[in-house]
């Protein structure tokens, strides 16, 4: 049984006329691992993810290749979803918006939008992006030089008579959320931007289309058509069955709202950040905890497009997992993405330069050193030696091991838990980082030349083995396959859910086990051409 509160974590759903990219791959990663992670912790995590199949570019897209927008809705989330299953991806369910659960219980968050006045039906004329399927406000317009800041095609002037959602109703509350919830949106830079561009006034949104078929269709008003992104943001609720608060999904699962994290990429913040909380708010639902906008991934310093080609696809990823494995594929992502507030460039050569130094060179070298030592000198056989009360050098002052795995695993645990996923890692490969200090430091490979010294020599190698299993239990929820690897190589369970803090605990390898050798990462000739 879980002892602490479950939780809920998000991915955008993606648009089922674009194929996976290394953009999905990404968000979708992100929230793996700390699914993984706050499971091992011992939260009960429902981890969602999914396709977004209506709208006017689905449609768009399967006229031009003479197929239904099921069919290509079918064809593209199959791809979707085919994706989370070889990335090893641990989402507990895979939502659609075409899926019948989840159009009923949008028709039905709408009707009581309806009755209670927070949907009405009105005209409204504006500056649109139709890439982007939105409306911009005339102050905005008039800043953007009326062109579109994704496509850069000009906004056009359109006209229609829609339901509206009174998104202006929600300014003051809206506000005064922000006010009393700094960490809403992360990073902290785009909290801001949220919160000027609020201030310049709420305008209320169009929630109904006309100009096309393809969505679901307004209850009482089936000529209408629900704006996809309204459809598109219940995602987050139906998946829960928060729409039926008494059906038996919602019995199952409406302890998982509201979502922790809601995991997105900054071009879609404003839908997330300001229409999604109001929305909830005129529905009486708890708002999300953060919505977590992280930057793009760029391609040699140019933004990723279809019309460049330069999108880092599915086949260049799979190109990537074949040559250096999945684990650090998912290592490259969960270090030097754009989590922060600027973009990240991928580069084969960074790539090959960042699975060298840290995988290679640091966490290998380090696991595959202390098991060809304790084989050398101790025939494969765990030492016997005191180390909890060992410092982890010489230098006046040091903590002991226990102390300072201990603290290291307190804060990996806690950047985990605080999205700081690059943090975490880093925090848990100080450890290795430690333990190949003492070997430099002590050089038990001479030491062992000495017979008399042998005690000092297998304590130290018993301190580093120990050290070589905190690690891999603490970078497991980034890397669990190699992270098992290493732990079935030294003869340790892997850490199971609930479980993180004790597993990481010092002493956990017994004198006398069995260590095996082990090399986790091999060393890799050439970047990916
Ligand atoms: N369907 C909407 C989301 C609705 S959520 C209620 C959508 N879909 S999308 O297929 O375009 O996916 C957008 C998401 O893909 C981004 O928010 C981000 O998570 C990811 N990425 C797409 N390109 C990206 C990069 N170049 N870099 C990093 N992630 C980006 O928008």
């Amino acid at each position: 049984m879980s002892r602490k509160a479950p939780a809920y974590v998000t991915t955008p759903i993606y648009y089922v006329n674009d194929r996976p990219h290394i953009g999905h791959a990404y968000t979708t990663t992100l929230c793996d691992v700390w699914a993984r992670a706050m499971r091992l912790d011992g939260r009960d995590v429902f981890f969602l993810t999914g396709t977004d199949e209506h709208g006017v570019k689905v449609e768009k897209s399967a006229q031009e290749r003479g197929i239904t927008p099921q069919a290509l809705a079918d064809e593209n989330s199959a791809e979707f979803r085919k994706v989370m299953t070889t990335f090893g991806l641990t989402n507990d369910d895979f939502i659609r918006t075409t899926e019948p659960r989840h159009e009923s219980q949008v028709k039905l968050f709408v009707k009581r939008l309806l009755a209670s006045g927070d949907i009405y039906l009105g005209e409204f004329e504006g500056w649109y992006d139709e890439g982007q399927e939105e409306y911009v406000t005339d102050t905005r317009a008039k800043d953007l030089e009326f062109k579109s800041p994704i496509s850069g095609r000009p906004l056009v002037r359109a006209k229609e008579h829609n339901y509206y959602f009174r998104l202006s109703a929600y300014q003051a509350r809206l506000e005064a959320f922000f006010a009393a919830n700094p960490g809403f949106v992360r990073p902290a830079g785009r909290f801001n931007e949220v919160l000027g561009r609020m201030r310049e006034g709420l305008q209320d949104v169009p929630v109904t289309r006309t100009n096309f078929t393809w969505g679901i269709g307004m209850p009482g008003a089936p000529e209408h058509v629900i704006y996809v992104w309204i459809d598109a943001l219940f995602n987050y609720a139906t998946a829960l069955g928060l729409g039926e608060p008494d059906g038996a999904l919602a019995k199952e699962r409406a302890k998982y709202w509201p979502p922790e994290y809601h995991v997105i990429g900054k071009e879609i913040l404003w839908f997330h950040a300001v229409i999604w909380p109001a929305l909830l708010m005129a529905l009486d639902l708890p708002t999300p905890r953060c919505i977590y906008a992280h930057s793009f991934w760029i391609s040699n310093g140019q933004k990723m497009s279809k019309s460049l080609g330069n999108f880092v696809d599915l086949p260049t990823i799979e190109s990537y997992i074949a040559k250096y494995g999945l684990d650090a594929w998912r290592w490259y992502m969960t270090t030097q993405g754009p989590l922060g507030a600027t973009d990240a460039d991928f580069s084969p050569r960074h790539f090959h330069e960042i699975y060298t130094a840290n995988l290679v060179n640091t966490f290998a070298n380090c696991a595959s050193r202390t098991s060809a030592m304790i084989e050398k000198y101790f025939g494969g056989v765990m030492p016997t030696g005191e180390t909890a009360s060992m410092p982890i050098s010489a230098v006046e002052g040091a903590p002991t091991w226990s102390a300072f795995t201990s603290d290291a695993a307190t804060k990996v645990i806690g950047h985990y838990a605080d999205f700081e996923l690059a943090e975490a890692a880093d925090a848990a490969l100080a450890v290795v980082r430690a333990v190949d200090a003492i070997i430099n430091e002590t050089q038990p490979f001479k030491l062992a030349k000495d017979p008399t010294r042998m005690d000092e020599v297998a304590r130290i190698l018993s301190a580093c083995a120990e050290g070589v299993r905190v690690a891999a239990v603490l970078l497991t929820p980034i890397m669990p396959t190699k992270c098992s690897e290493v732990l079935a190589a030294y003869g340790s369970m892997v850490a199971t859910d609930g479980d993180m803090i004790e597993a990481a605990r010092w002493g956990g390898l017994k004198a006398g086990g069995r260590i095996a050798k082990c090399a986790p990462f091999m060393r890799v000739d050439a970047p990916v051409a």
